[in-house]
């Protein structure tokens, strides 16, 4: 897993350099590791009709589902704003919105890597992040 972390994590980096955010000013890049061991990016891209912006993890999310891979082990998110010139380290923790969104196609135990630096990240689950979500199970039990 290490090495796939470094991977994630550097592919959430990279992502967060094609954020459309000339609104906010807050670029943010998402890389998710599908059960196929594909890695998909994202980033958010914004809108002048402000509630139309697509944040980085849906993005990545959607590309991903998008593609046929509907399974994921681990999220990389890394976020970071144009307007603090301070080298503070920053975690983008994900919106409740793409939190509920990662439910619908992650177990509780999928890895949140919330990344400041390639060497400065936290480790979270999606389950410590939305308790007792709401999902497909609750609707119908067969899937
Ligand atoms: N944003 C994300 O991309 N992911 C999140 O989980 C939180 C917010 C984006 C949306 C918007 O473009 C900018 O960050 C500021 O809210």
């Amino acid at each position: 897993m290490g090495k796939i972390k470094n991977k994630l994590i550097k592919q959430a980096i990279n992502a967060s350099r094609e954020s459309y955010a000339p609104y906010s000013k807050y670029r943010v890049g998402a890389a998710i590791l599908g059960e196929s061991g594909k890695i998909y990016s994202g980033c958010n891209v914004e809108n002048a009709s402000y509630g139309a912006t697509i944040c980085a993890e849906r993005t990545a999310a959607v590309k991903a589902v998008s593609e046929g891979e509907t399974k994921f082990i681990a999220i990389a998110i890394h976020g970071y704003s144009e307007l603090n010139s301070s080298s503070e380290s920053e975690y983008a923790f994900p919106c409740g919105i793409c939190r509920q969104v990662l439910n619908e196609f992650c177990d509780p135990t999928l890895l949140v890597l919330l990344v400041s630096t390639e060497n400065d990240y936290l480790e979270r689950s999606l389950g410590e992040l939305l308790p007792d979500g709401f999902g497909p199970a609750n609707l119908n039990n067969k899937l």
